[in-house]
């Protein structure tokens, strides 16, 4: 049988999950992983944590930790995440582990021995202040592609695009924000140009990769490829292997793929079989398949690769990138700088991680952007779920115990009906694995969830609750009719929600070990034991609490400063009105204030407001503004002052708020 390794890609561990990370690169992962183990696939599953790179050190130095730290910190919580999601790693390992260290550097010595690595001098920005070159996001500044402030040496997040830093605009050190010299420096380059021809063929021959991946590659191929600085002058990382290079590391983006390979290394020495990783790795028959998101698209196409193809071990080359699109929240890009995210473990403090998996998985980004809605993740759970699925099972397994304790037999004489339906179901079950086999995860749970509609219109059609007085026979074949829709969904449902299907088939009295070829297994009877709901609906005040969340993080996030929230009352309490400004004076020996009379509708008032800075006397008599008028009255400079005037403030400079349209002087606001 051949072999699969399936991998997802290493998540930086420097903060926590998000569910854009588990739509695009671990859920699809684990629900095929899963799929494939029901066919019984010689298959593996392994990831770690990607910890090296300059977000990592630089998170590091701003919280005045050691990296380790900040990586030890994540590790944890990041697979607390997956445990929580059943995402289930054969193993999931770490870059910073000796083990990885050591093959990496073997990696790279072999590119350098075969003559595809070379060494380069070149200028790269330095800080004179802080005496150490500026890698990557090390230095930031204006995006020379689209203008954006703010882009990192490495890329723009405005606009996406791969940056070299060389080329920002206005550059600024990240560590002591000034601007940078550039300074000589050596580095090791990947010579990809050298790689082109072997790229192209092999390339050529994968006929069923998706299309945004085919379409993207073939864009940086129409480029041209260009050499690659591997190395990086930064303390925190591979250490490059060579004398001349000391306080050099790898850049994280050359040994990260490796630790596909180290991962794997480290499962075979722990199932006690150290030589086990070369079956998967070194067997040209082995499918190396990366699950990704599609920004990591050509480090899995192009550069990875080429990093294989020039080893002493054989090294197997991707079969497969099925790399997503991306997952939008409630209409917007995700961004985790402005908190407009929904973070793992707090989903998990309020739900269950396998309504996540069914929500994401159903509506995954396999050929385009998609969206998580709150709204419609509660709906989905509640419609698919909790009203179709969960309850088909609660309906038929309530009513076999009430009138046949449960225990329904196949009967000898069931109608043609019964043939029928194990007809219709045999039919789609082709349709599901093949979208199964072919990252199809939405038709796949469409296909399915539609299996339990029709088990619900049976059941309806049927009556059992009139036959079971009329027809015994008739009423049991449409509970076993029923129940054997309900096991052919627990196996073909399991890779998406595996945790509610074994729980699915326990309450069943089925066997918690089962393949797909059990679907075609005939039941002489179904016996159901202990039940439960299955799925419990999502309720409205959960969903709203979510997306006032939701809105207040990433409000906060924009820098506004709130005041404490105030009831309606407080509100009315105030009484604001628009008042027209008859004089307007300078305050001697006050550059800010002046003294306005007011005519508040008949009633005249003294004012001082600090508006002088942004309006001349003059330019404010006959204005029409609006006023607070209930104010205690104030003493300033000597004058008292009756009301405040409302203006909107923008650093040094004020605008007074005036009414849209001229209207009768003490008009109230409200
Ligand atoms: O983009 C990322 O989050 C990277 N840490 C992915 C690395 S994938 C691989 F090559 F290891
Ligand atoms: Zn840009």
């Amino acid at each position: 049988m051949d072999k699969i390794i399936v991998t997802s890609a290493l998540p930086y561990a420097n903060g926590p999950l998000h569910i854009g990370h588990i739509a695009g690169a671990y859920l699809p992962a684990d629900i095929y992983v899963r799929f494939q183990k029901l066919l019984g696939a010689d298959i593996i599953f392994v990831s770690g944590t990607d910890e090296h790179g300059a977000p990592i050190s630089i998170k590091a130095e701003s919280e005045g930790i050691t990296p380790k730290e900040i990586v030890d910190r994540y590790h944890k919580n990041i697979s607390e995440s997956f445990k929580g999601l059943e995402i289930d790693f054969d193993n999931f390992s770490g870059t910073a582990r000796p083990e990885h260290h050591e093959i990496s550097q073997r990696f790279f010595l072999n590119l350098l021995k075969r003559g595809f690595v070379s060494k380069k001098e070149g200028k790269q920005w330095y800080d004179p202040k802080h005496n150490r070159f500026l890698a990557d996001r090390y230095v930031e500044g204006i995006c020379p592609f689209c203008g954006s402030p703010g882009a990192r040496g490495d890329q723009c997040d405005s606009c996406g695009k791969l940056i070299d830093s060389l080329n920002l605009i206005e550059p600024r050190s990240k560590i002591s924000g000034e601007i940078p010299i550039l300074k000589e420096t050596a580095h090791w380059y990947l010579e990809l140009p050298k790689f082109t021809d072997e790229l192209k063929n092999w390339l050529s021959t994968k006929k069923n990769w998706k299309d945004n991946v085919i379409n993207f590659i073939m864009g940086w191929l129409k480029d041209g490829l260009k050499e690659r600085a591997i190395t990086r002058d930064i303390d925190w990382g591979v250490p490059v292997p060579l004398k001349e290079a000391e306080g050099k590391v790898l850049y994280v983006w050359f040994d990260a793929p490796i630790g596909y390979i180290s991962s794997t290394i480290e499962w075979a020495k722990k199932i006690g079989d150290p030589e086990r990783w070369k079956k998967y790795w070194l067997d040209p028959k082995t499918r190396l398949i990366h699950f990704l998101g599609k920004d990591n698209i050509p480090f899995h196409t192009i550069i990875w690769p080429a990093m294989l193809m020039e080893q002493e071990l054989d090294y197997v080359l991707p079969d497969d990138v099925p790399a997503n699109e991306y997952l939008n929240l409630e209409g917007q890009k995700m961004s985790t700088s402005r908190n407009w995210t929904v973070w793992v473990e707090d989903f998990l403090k309020n739900f269950s991680g396998e309504y996540l998996r069914y929500y994401l998985a159903a509506n995954a980004p396999e050929s385009k952007d998609s969206d998580f809605y709150w709204k419609e993740f509660q709906n989905q759970i509640n419609n698919d779920l909790a009203n179709v699925l969960g309850n088909l099972a609660n309906r038929v397994f309530l009513f076999a115990k009430k009138y046949f304790d449960g225990r329904i037999d196949k009967e000898s004489d069931f109608s043609d009906q019964t043939a029928e339906i194990i007809q219709r179901i045999g039919n789609d079950i082709i349709p599901i694995t093949e979208a199964y086999q072919t990252y199809q995860v939405r038709k796949a749970i469409g296909l399915i969830i539609d299996i339990a509609r029709f088990g619900n219109k049976y059941f309806d059609e049927t009556k059992p609750w009139v036959t079971v007085k009329t027809d015994v026979i008739k009423a049991k074949e449409t509970l076993y009719n029923c129940m054997n829709l309900l096991r052919i969904i627990s196996i073909t449902l399991f890779p998406v929600i595996p945790g509610s299907m074994r729980r699915l088939r326990k309450m069943m009295n089925l066997n918690v070990e089962f393949s797909l070829k059990d679907i075609s297994v005939t039941e002489d009877y179904f016996q159901i034991g202990e039940t439960e709901p299955l799925f419990s609906k999502v309720e409205d005040n959960l969903i709203e609490n979510e997306i006032v969340k939701l809105k207040s993080a990433s409000i906060d996030q924009s820098g506004l400063e709130h005041k404490a929230e105030i009831s309606y009352d407080d509100f009315s309490k105030m009484e604001f009105r628009v008042v027209k400004i008859l004089k307007a004076d300078k305050i001697p020996k006050s550059g800010k204030l002046l003294k306005l009379t007011v005519d508040l509708g008949g009633e005249i008032r003294t004012v001082v407001a600090g508006i002088a800075k942004s309006y001349s006397p003059e330019s404010m008599i006959g204005k029409q503004v609006a006023m607070l008028i209930n104010l205690q009255p104030r003493n300033v400079m000597g004058i008292e002052s009756q009301a405040m005037i409302l203006a909107a403030h923008h650093g040094e400079s004020l605008s007074v708020l005036v009414p849209d349209n001229e209207v009768p002087a003490g008009s109230e606001i409200s």
